[in-house]
């Protein structure tokens, strides 16, 4: 879940502030025909489809900068005048760090290492991926730059779209004219599906509405009640910030920077919520989505049915642009934390037996990894009450360990908690680890602290599983699993697992709805964990890249190889290292997606790698080697 400080621990006390612009009226101005008038740049598909398929038809690739097919310094000033001002061409964050480059500007560089990863800086940088290598490392922070610093995968240009016109402008544009299209709103993806070389891009931050809807009612929807109007652009915190005021809970992540309704929930999007009201699919009644023909449409259960199931789950950047979406709300609820640690570590002096803490340390490797199996074990029983067992295995140095985990528990007091965890400290207790709690804490979930600004950008990768239930009931495959996860962590990686059931009986709490383009095997599981590494994509050489990715693939082989009928989360996971990633992603609702992108976006508007359908075209590169980065031409395959 974290690709950068894998086990960060949010900080900060403050309630989050009232989001600006909350109303949906600007916002949802739609593009006219009066708006494109002559400039047929911008015109709907519908209008000139004749002339685009011809062109896109004709070229391999999509336009770059330099080619004769790029627009000109015209054309983009009158995209600019029909969007109102809002089209941008930065440069990226660390330019101000190059002397070659016009931005240079030492104080604003000194402030990328001082101040930039304690406000919301990167948030609000319009081209910044949370992860750097997909951008191609051509502009990495430095007090003592080498070389120049240069676009490289970053967009050319970006929309900052503050309504449903904007949007359409620009796809109408980017279609139109053969330039490829990237989404961003927040940039957490960690695979560079928010960037892209000589593109365009619509940056959906801005799109920050919300309206409480106190009795929804829908066609077609058995869920009555509060529901909620939000905007894609809106963070978690954000949203936690209205939810709070309305006094009602939207599932989200964890990390209070996600997008709740870009990203997070078009890719399925769990949280702490997962077992007792289902992912972030489950959560959503109707949507709001600019096609890939520039029109604007309602997905819902009665209408655009094969979007409405597409988009929940099947992948952002693949079939349209999220713009607003009407989700559940449901009532207010706490979260209750119960959470220790134990440690391998023989040359510490140990927790004495009869005096256990919250913070044990061990001196025995074989009760260490029986506790780990322990814990594991555990996390069904949580999942099964609704939580989610959060936890960390991390290897500190050869001969020692460092197991964190977090019960969070929903809607039960403190005592509860601490009464529900009991038997997992038994079991470790008579394994000879003396670990205790200390009280478990209590947040309105809506209410968690958060001062709504995030670290800097990581430059690492990670892969991922999903487990299913038979790898928790088998034991010959518990076993098999555990003894994987334990490789993996001895090899050094950090082994995060969530424990958490999605179930579809979960998922329906409110109201069942149709179903989901979402990966099945999340109905199934128990627990999804990644796997991180801790490569340094900025200073590797691609043989390294490929020396590491290598490694890390044959620890998730074992992984793999003890949960058949698993799969992966593709919202947290390698991309295109996923080896047959199609159906580790999305499992066996992938033909059905791959026919609503292949009806919904014949000219290929969207792409992004390891997405529905982008076998279709890939990106090329300079160097190959190492990971895929998106600093090249994308061209048909
Ligand atoms: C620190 C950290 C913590 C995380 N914690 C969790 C967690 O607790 N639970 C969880 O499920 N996931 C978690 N994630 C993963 C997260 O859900 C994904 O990275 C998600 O894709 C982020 O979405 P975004 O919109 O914020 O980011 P972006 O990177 O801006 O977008 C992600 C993808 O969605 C596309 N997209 C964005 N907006 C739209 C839109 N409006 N319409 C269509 N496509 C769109 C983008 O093009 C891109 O492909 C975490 C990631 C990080 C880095
Ligand atoms: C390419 O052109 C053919 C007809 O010449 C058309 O049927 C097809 O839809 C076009 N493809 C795309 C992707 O536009
Ligand atoms: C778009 O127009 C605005 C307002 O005139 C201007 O500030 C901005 O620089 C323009 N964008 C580009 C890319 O030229
Ligand atoms: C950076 O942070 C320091 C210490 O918190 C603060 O004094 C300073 O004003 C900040 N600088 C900028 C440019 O925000
Ligand atoms: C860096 O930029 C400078 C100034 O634009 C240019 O003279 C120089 O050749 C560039 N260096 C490289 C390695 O591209
Ligand atoms: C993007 O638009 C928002 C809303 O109008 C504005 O607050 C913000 O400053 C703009 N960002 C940039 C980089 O222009
Ligand atoms: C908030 O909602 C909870 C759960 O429905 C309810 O018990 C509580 O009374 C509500 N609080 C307020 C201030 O309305
Ligand atoms: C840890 O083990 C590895 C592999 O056996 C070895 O190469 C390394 O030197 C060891 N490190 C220390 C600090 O002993
Ligand atoms: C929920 O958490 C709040 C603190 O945010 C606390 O004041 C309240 O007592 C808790 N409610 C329950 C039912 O535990
Ligand atoms: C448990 O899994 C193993 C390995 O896949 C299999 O051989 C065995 O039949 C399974 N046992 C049960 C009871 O399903
Ligand atoms: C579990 O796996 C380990 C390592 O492969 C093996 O030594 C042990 O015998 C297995 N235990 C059971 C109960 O299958």
């Amino acid at each position: 879940m974290h690709t950068l400080i894998p086990f960060i621990l949010v900080v900060g006390t403050t309630l989050a502030p009232i989001a600006a612009g909350s109303s949906f009226s600007a916002a949802d101005t739609q593009l006219t025909e009066r708006d494109i008038g002559n400039f047929k740049a911008i015109a709907f598909a519908s209008s000139i489809s004749i002339l685009s398929s011809a062109r896109t038809n004709s070229s391999r690739c999509k336009a770059f900068p330099g080619d004769q097919s790029w627009p000109t310094a015209d054309e983009w000033s009158r995209l600019n005048t029909t969007l109102g001002g809002v089209l941008l061409n930065p440069l990226p964050a660390a330019s101000v760090c190059y002397p070659t480059s016009p931005a240079f500007n030492s104080a604003a560089c000194n402030f990328l290492f001082t101040n930039a990863s304690s406000t919301s800086f990167y948030l609000d940088d319009p081209l910044t991926s949370l992860n750097l290598w997909p951008q191609g490392n051509t502009c990495i922070a430095s007090r003592t730059p080498t070389g120049n610093c240069t676009q490289g995968g970053y967009p050319v240009y970006v929309v900052n779209a503050t309504s449903v016109k904007h949007v359409q402008a620009a796809v109408n544009f980017a279609r139109n004219k053969n330039i490829r299209l990237v989404i961003k709103n927040t940039g957490h993806d960690s695979v560079g599906r928010n960037v892209g070389a000589g593109s365009l891009s619509v940056w959906t931050h801005y799109l920050r509405g919300f309206e409480l809807l106190p009795s929804h009612k829908q066609p077609g929807v058995s869920y009555r009640g509060t529901a909620a109007r939000v905007g894609s652009g809106l963070q978690v915190w954000d949203a936690f910030g209205q939810s709070a005021r309305s006094n009602i809970t939207l599932p989200a992540a964890s990390c209070l920077t996600v997008g709740s309704y870009g990203g997070w929930f078009t890719g399925g999007g769990h949280s702490p919520l997962s077992s007792t009201y289902g992912l972030g699919v489950d959560q959503v009644l109707s949507l709001d989505v600019v096609t890939a023909d520039g029109r604007y449409v309602t997905a819902s259960p009665t209408a655009n049915q094969d979007l409405f199931f597409a988009v929940r789950g099947g992948g952002g950047s693949t079939y349209g642009i999220v713009t607003s979406a009407i989700v559940k709300a449901h009532p207010s609820t706490n979260l209750t934390i119960a959470s220790f640690t134990f440690t391998l570590n023989p040359s510490a002096p140990p927790t004495p037996v009869e005096a256990p803490s919250p913070a044990a340390t061990i001196a025995s490797s074989s009760a260490f990894w029986a506790g780990f199996n322990a814990v594991f074990a555990f996390g069904a029983p949580v999942a099964d009450a609704g939580g989610y067992l959060w936890t960390n295995g991390i290897k500190v140095s050869n001969t020692s360990y460092l197991m964190q985990v977090r019960a969070q528990m929903v809607g039960i007091s403190p005592p509860q908690a601490a009464a529900f965890v009991q038997p997992l400290l038994a079991t470790l207790n008579a394994l000879g680890i003396p670990v205790s709690i200390t009280t478990p804490t209590t947040t309105v979930y809506a209410q968690q602290p958060n001062p709504s600004t995030g670290g800097g950008p990581g430059n690492s990768r990670f892969a991922s599983r999903l487990f299913p239930r038979a790898s928790w009931d088998n034991a010959t495959l518990f076993n098999a699993t555990m003894t994987a996860a334990r490789e993996a962590v001895e090899a050094g990686y950090t082994f995060h697992g969530l424990n958490m059931s999605p179930t579809k009986k979960v998922a329906a709490t409110g109201g069942e709805l149709p179903l989901a383009g979402v990966n099945p095997v999340w109905r199934d599981a128990v627990m999804h964990a990644d796997v991180f590494d801790t490569i340094n994509m900025a200073t590797a050489t691609p043989a390294e890249a490929d020396a590491a990715n290598a490694r890390l693939n044959g620890v998730m082989d074992k992984i793999r190889a003890a949960t058949p009928g698993g799969g992966a989360y593709f919202n947290e996971a390698g991309g295109e290292l996923e080896p047959d990633w199609q159906h580790s992603f999305f499992g066996t609702n992938y033909d059905k997606l791959l026919k609503v992108k292949r009806e919904r976006d014949p000219w290929g508007v969207f792409w992004a790698p390891a997405t529905v359908g982008s076998e279709s075209w890939a990106v090329e590169l300079a160097v190959q080697g190492g990971l895929k980065n998106q600093n090249g031409r994308l061209c048909r395959v």
